[in-house]
């Protein structure tokens, strides 16, 4: 009887036990759960009211709001570097600017906004006199299209890699010995492409995003992920400015944003395309932005200008055979070495490497400012050198010069 009464209680025992952990277990589970409840409830209460607004507005209304206009030119720009205007920090909010003169990925999942954050940065960069702009087309020609009318698009893997290739062994040599460097710099706005690229062009595109910087080259990219299977690991990091839209799990924030995802950086808390998270180095705190809205026909119809930079004559000792503007300095016969505006040919090769098409000898007495007899002699100098070639259409820059030994 006893004994009885012992199993009995050793039974109860246990299963009292049972039932009590699995109690706790399942009030753990409840408590967690309503935390994150309350989190997102409160993460919600605490957004600014634009942002709510901004959320649940129709499209067409945000467009409409949100519509890029041209960033006028301000006199100050001529002694600092200036900033573009991407974005705002309220629907009627103050302007959020980042530094186009550095390697900027616009990254988010698709349909949230990328294009036209990009859109934006390169209208403010054809209405630049010492920027161009060359397109990289990454999708069949749809992302390039509106650029077209504007500056030179690549569309053919083989040319991009030709161009890579001939920035680094042709353009760098060149740029490295000019004083003030017109910037250029590469729209691609698809991650394929860099999947796409032979190793030999990867290699390229890294030497261009790490040395480029200095030399005035620079790389705005549209990213749909930021993971290594998307986007190689190499050029990855070089992105010093990360223009965060919607991505899907915050998995892709902490890939987008390493340590900084704890502190706020959640470009997944983001509610619609257009929200974005503006990052560069000296940005500490991470805030909603509203990217203003550029759509295909205002890239299309904006105002565009052709780059002209005035070199400096700098006198380096020809060294090689090598065909540089400095090299041709040398060599140019007519030209005037008694003031400092620099030579006819420097300015007429500066001239067609920002053209996205062939100029004649007009064309390029008005982009110059020169006259049109001094063009046609330093035109047809260069000619016989073979650093300018004639077609149909005017004259034009071989596309892949070759060294020659
Ligand atoms: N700044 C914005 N304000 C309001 N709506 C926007 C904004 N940017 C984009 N959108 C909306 O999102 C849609 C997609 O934009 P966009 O083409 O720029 O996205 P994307 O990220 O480039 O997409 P994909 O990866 O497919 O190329 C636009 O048609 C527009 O309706
Ligand atoms: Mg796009």
């Amino acid at each position: 009887m006893t004994l009885v009464a012992l199993g009995l209680a050793v039974v109860a025992f246990f299963y009292v036990r049972y039932r009590l952990r699995l109690w706790k277990a399942t009030r753990a589970k409840r408590l967690t759960l309503r935390a994150d409840s309350a989190a997102k409830a409160g993460d919600r209460t605490a957004r600014p009211l634009t942002q709510r607004l901004h959320t649940h507005l129709p499209d067409a209304a945000v467009r409409r709001l949100m519509r890029w206009s041209p960033q006028p030119d301000r006199f100050w720009h001529r002694w600092f570097a200036p900033r573009v205007t991407v974005a705002r920090r309220g629907l009627f909010g103050g302007p959020v600017r980042v530094d186009p003169a550095q390697h900027i990925a616009a990254i988010g999942t698709t349909g949230s906004g990328k294009t036209s954050v990009l859109r934006v940065l390169a209208a403010w960069a054809l209405a630049r006199p010492d920027w161009m702009v060359v397109a990289l087309d990454g999708k069949w020609g749809a992302s390039v299209a509106p650029y077209r009318r504007h500056c030179r698009v690549l569309d053919d893997l083989g040319e991009i890699e030709a161009f890579l290739s001939d920035l680094v062994r042709r353009e760098f040599p060149a740029r490295g010995r000019m004083t003030r460097r017109p910037h250029l710099v590469l729209i691609a706005d698809e991650s394929r492409l860099f999947n796409e690229l032979s190793a030999a062009a990867l290699a390229d595109l890294v030497t261009i995003m790490q040395t480029g910087r200095e030399l005035g080259v620079h790389v705005w990219a549209g990213l749909q992920d930021f993971k290594t299977s998307s986007v190689p690991s190499e050029i990855r990091m070089l992105f010093t400015a990360r223009l965060a839209h919607l991505v899907p799990t915050a998995e892709d924030s902490q890939v987008i944003f390493k340590d900084l995802a704890a502190a706020g950086w959640r470009p997944d808390r983001l509610e619609r395309a257009g929200q974005l998270l503006v990052w560069e180095p000296q940005r500490k705190k991470a805030r909603v932005c509203f990217g203003l809205w550029a759509s295909e026909t205002a890239l299309a119809g904006a105002r565009n200008r052709v780059c002209l930079v005035k070199i400096p004559p700098v006198h380096v000792p020809v060294r090689s055979a090598v065909r540089t503007p400095s090299d041709l300095r040398v060599q140019a016969p007519n030209e005037q070495r008694t003031n400092t505006r620099p030579p006819v040919a420097d300015d007429v090769l500066t001239a067609l490497m920002t053209s996205p098409e062939p100029l004649g000898v007009r064309a390029l007495a008005r982009a110059t400012g020169r006259s049109p007899a001094a063009v046609h002699a330093a035109v047809n100098a260069l000619a016989a050198d073979g650093a300018v070639t004639r077609t149909a259409d005017g004259y034009t820059i071989p596309l892949h010069a070759t060294e020659e030994e």
